[in-house]
């Protein structure tokens, strides 16, 4: 199958981008084909689950300085500020964008945006659709791109591994300056079957790694599949270590994803309790309950570490049922289906995995160390979000760059033709029938090592202990993928294993405490 653009992921940064293509060139009556891939329905993916909202300086009183020094003072002195003042100047007409394709934002009776604050930001600057912002603007995209007539969704269908010059029998090694990308090699889960999808030009999309950790707010498709392809491919990844951990999810062991309490809780009034039902945060951070994340993930994990418990409480007693149910519906009723009224109980807490900063190195274009390879959204490294995330910093970083991405696209596209040599997928092998219980428990058994040894607070002992307990987990996996039926278990389990590794790897190699890697044994 050929396609003049593929997209491998149909949350923000995919569908803003195919949208984007194909209306550009749908204006000038050319023809164009645009394919989104994505691994189960179109609209599963991180964004769908985002509470919060989306930052930009959208009143007169904020300034681009503020959200400026905002997001380096969370990034803490790694971010590219080149690209923070590019994303931050961008961000008003990407909203407005956005809004023009139908994405309903919260406003006050006044008709100005109903903005809300979160930790790090020093105004109110975050725009949202109640408490389910996410699910808004995935809402509008899917709407756009399904009624356009040059974009094609196949959903059920999932991305093994894109195709470099490697699978035309070329050696392809990390220095290798001339890498190219022609598509990628696709399984049908429908029909079970691997085809090869040729394009000029391939945009990653694949979003978060959450699902490589026990309690994660990232839902099971944030397996890190495209930073895994890229990787394999030897792409440029960047910044591994810096895991955002959410201070807030609700503590609810069984349930996977774990459900957010989002920072705007805490922004609205919201305040962190010990079991004796005293405030903790000013001992830990001058800006209390509102520091950035990884201060208070870490004041968190510190407190159940004095206390032994597996929670702290998020205390909301303060607010009004009428305003916790206007800005909070989907918190207020998850939290009261299981028995938790948050005008009367304290809500209990835990910090979980929910979101990586680094990724795929990407320029200001969102281009990739690999010619015609795009990456965008959660599974890039832009260099916005340095150590540690601003909050709501992300869904726009995915506009600006997916925009960044469409502009690069449509001027490059007609130079790239269709390489005709690439070999069908190669499925011969000795197949056995293999026990489904290998392959979940060592997803289990990598999730637990990360959990345990590369989480909110780590250590040298730790981390080698990681490095080598993965070492056997990539042995026996490989033996897996290599003798077994392609299925998208035995991929994610491959993605997964090699993000973990990445994950493990740049942990152990940073010496210095800084954001949200924290080593016990640095200084
Ligand atoms: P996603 O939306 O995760 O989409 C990834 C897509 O790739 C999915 O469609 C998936 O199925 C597909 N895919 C993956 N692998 C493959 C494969 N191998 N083959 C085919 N398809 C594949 N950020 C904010 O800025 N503000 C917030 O308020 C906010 N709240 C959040 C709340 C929660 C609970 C979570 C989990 C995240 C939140 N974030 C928030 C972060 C933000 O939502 C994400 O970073 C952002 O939505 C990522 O968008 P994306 O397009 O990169 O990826
Ligand atoms: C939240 O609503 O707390 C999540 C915001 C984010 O991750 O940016």
């Amino acid at each position: 199958m050929k396609t003049d653009f593929l997209i491998i992921g149909s949350g923000i940064a995919g569908l803003s981008y195919a949208y984007k293509i194909a209306e550009h060139f749908y204006q000038r009556n050319q023809i164009v084909n645009v394919t989104i891939i994505t691994k189960v329905n179109e609209d599963e993916g991180n964004t769908k689950y985002a509470q919060g909202g989306i930052a930009a300086v959208t009143k007169e009183n904020d300034s681009f300085i503020n959200h400026i020094n905002d997001t380096l003072i969370a990034g803490d002195g790694l971010c590219n500020e080149k690209v923070v003042q590019m994303v931050v100047e961008s961000a008003p007409e990407r909203i407005k964008e956005l809004i023009s394709w139908g994405t309903n934002f919260d406003k006050k009776t006044d008709g100005d945006f109903d903005l809300a604050k979160e930790g790090g930001h020093s105004d109110n600057r975050i725009l949202h659709f109640k408490d389910y912002t996410g699910n808004e603007i995935e809402r509008a995209l899917i709407e756009r791109v399904s009624n356009h007539p040059y974009i094609t969704v196949l959903n059920h269908h999932f991305a093994i591994d894109i195709i470099t010059q490697h699978h035309l029998g070329e050696k392809v090694t990390h220095s290798s300056i001339n890498k190219k990308c022609f598509g990628a090699y696709v399984l049908n889960r429908k029909t079970n079957t691997v085809f090869t999808l040729n394009a000029k030009i391939t945009l990653l999309a694949t979003g978060g790694i959450g699902q490589a950790y026990l309690n994660t707010t990232n839902p099971t498709v944030a397996t890190g599949d495209g930073i895994a392809m890229a990787y394999r491919a030897k792409a440029l990844i960047q910044n591994m270590e810096f895991v955002q951990f959410h201070p807030t999810a609700l503590y609810h062991p069984i349930d996977n994803p774990s459900f957010l309490i989002s920072e705007a809780v805490r922004g609205a009034g919201g305040i962190l309790r010990d079991e004796k039902g005293v405030a903790f945060m000013g001992n830990y951070d001058v800006r209390k309950d509102l520091a950035p994340r990884d201060i208070v993930a870490r004041a968190i994990d510190a407190e159940m570490k004095l206390s032994g418990n597996h929670f702290v409480y998020l205390d909301t007693t303060m607010m009004e049922k009428s305003f916790l149910e206007s800005h909070f519906p989907t918190i207020f009723s998850k939290c009261l289906s299981i028995g938790i009224d948050m005008t009367k109980d304290f809500v209990p807490v835990v910090p979980a995995a929910h979101y990586l900063c680094g990724g795929i190195a990407v320029d200001i274009n969102a281009k990739t160390s690999i010619h015609n390879l795009y990456a965008s959204g959660e599974c890039s490294f832009t260099g916005l979000h340095g150590a540690n995330r601003l909050a709501s910093n992300s869904l726009i970083e995915a506009l600006v760059f997916s925009h960044r991405a469409f502009l690069e696209g449509i001027s490059l596209f007609s130079s790239i033709d269709f390489n005709t040599s690439i070999p069908e997928w190669n499925d011969e092998g000795t197949y056995y029938q293999n026990e489904k219980i290998l392959v979940s428990q060592t997803k289990k058994e990598l999730q637990t090592i990360l959990s345990n040894y590369v989480g909110i607070v780590r250590s040298n002992e730790r981390l080698e202990r990681a490095l080598n307990r993965l070492k056997l987990i990539y042995e026996e996996s490989e033996r897996l993928y290599e003798n077994s039926k392609i299925s998208v278990d035995i991929c994610e389990l491959r993605n997964l294993r090699s993000v973990a590794y990445l994950v493990t790897k740049a942990a152990a190699e940073r010496k210095n405490n800084v954001g949200l890697h924290y080593n016990v044994d640095n200084f």
